[in-house]
């Protein structure tokens, strides 16, 4: 097995989030229908999308490029008696094919990254029902000068990361109304996903001991934990909530293009 997918096979969530953050972005939501039809893309194994069905009583589809995540939510879903809310299909966000206007809400924990912050708020503006919202977290810088090491490291792994403010300026720019951002709480980075993680980091340095290939990989996943150990308050997942207006697309367009996007 790829060692990549051994580090993350069998984790409680696969990126830092809890249930407790995805229901307080939902409760910024405006004016959900009843049945909301929901798109959760890069859902990944799939905790927030059964706390999206449990908490909206909707209809989810949920979309992810790695069959034994979409494999993993549909065991949970049948396991939670969630099965006939959520719709899962293997299919990658640069070739979503649904129609105009299909969503009430989009929601994407830890993936827009992806696509990068810009591209995939754009490209997904489309598939939103006027009104409708979008909901993403997006790693992003808290201060204005993070020190060396985590500049150093992320302008390695994610050079396109962003302050707050700067997403808030792209996310008006785009034709969304700006609702509100809030940074995940510390816990919700450890409690599914970096303790879960380490423990697998350990199990998996004993197998690999002899392996300095695959225990570069395993180290490389140890840096990034103690880089959050030692600047969490440096950066952040921020979820950033927006809704789609009402404006007509030519609006749309002579704002982008005004604005240089
Ligand atoms: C950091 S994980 C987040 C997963 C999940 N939302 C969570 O919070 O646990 C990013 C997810 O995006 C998926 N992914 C990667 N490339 C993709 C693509 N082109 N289209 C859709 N999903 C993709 C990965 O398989 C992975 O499940």
């Amino acid at each position: 097995m790829d060692i990549f997918f051994e580090i993350h096979c069998q984790l409680p969530r696969e990126a830092p989030g809890n249930n407790e953050a995805t229901a307080k972005a939902l409760s910024l939501v405006p004016k959900l229908p009843e049945n909301p039809i929901i798109l959760d893309i890069g859902c990944g194994p799939g905790m927030q999308t059964l706390a999206l069905a449990k908490i909206t009583g909707g209809q989810i589809i949920a979309v992810d490029t790695h069959q034994p995540f979409l494999d993993e939510l549909k065991r949970r879903a049948e396991e939670q008696n969630l099965s006939s809310q959520i719709r899962i299909q293997n299919c990658s966000m640069f070739s979503l094919n649904f129609k105009q206007e299909s969503f009430d809400l989009i929601w994407s924990e830890g993936a827009v990254y992806i696509m990068g912050f810009q591209k995939g708020l754009q490209s997904w503006h489309r598939f939103l029902k006027p009104g409708g919202t979008l909901a993403v977290t997006e790693l992003s810088w808290l201060v204005n000068n993070p020190p060396e090491e985590p500049l150093k490291f992320f302008r390695n792994e994610y050079p396109k990361m962003k302050h707050i403010e700067e997403n808030i300026s792209i996310i008006k720019q785009l034709g969304y109304s700006y609702i509100k951002n809030f940074t995940i709480p510390e816990a919700a980075w450890w409690d599914d996903y970096y303790i879960p993680l380490e423990r697998r980091i350990s199990l998996l340095r004993k197998k690999y001991r002899d392996d300095p290939e695959a225990n570069n990989i395993i180290e490389e996943h140890q840096r990034e934990i103690e880089l959050y150990r030692n600047y969490y308050q440096c950066y952040g997942y921020v979820f950033y909530i927006m809704q789609k207006d009402a404006l007509a697309a030519e609006d749309i367009i002579i704002r982008m293009s005004s604005s240089g996007l």
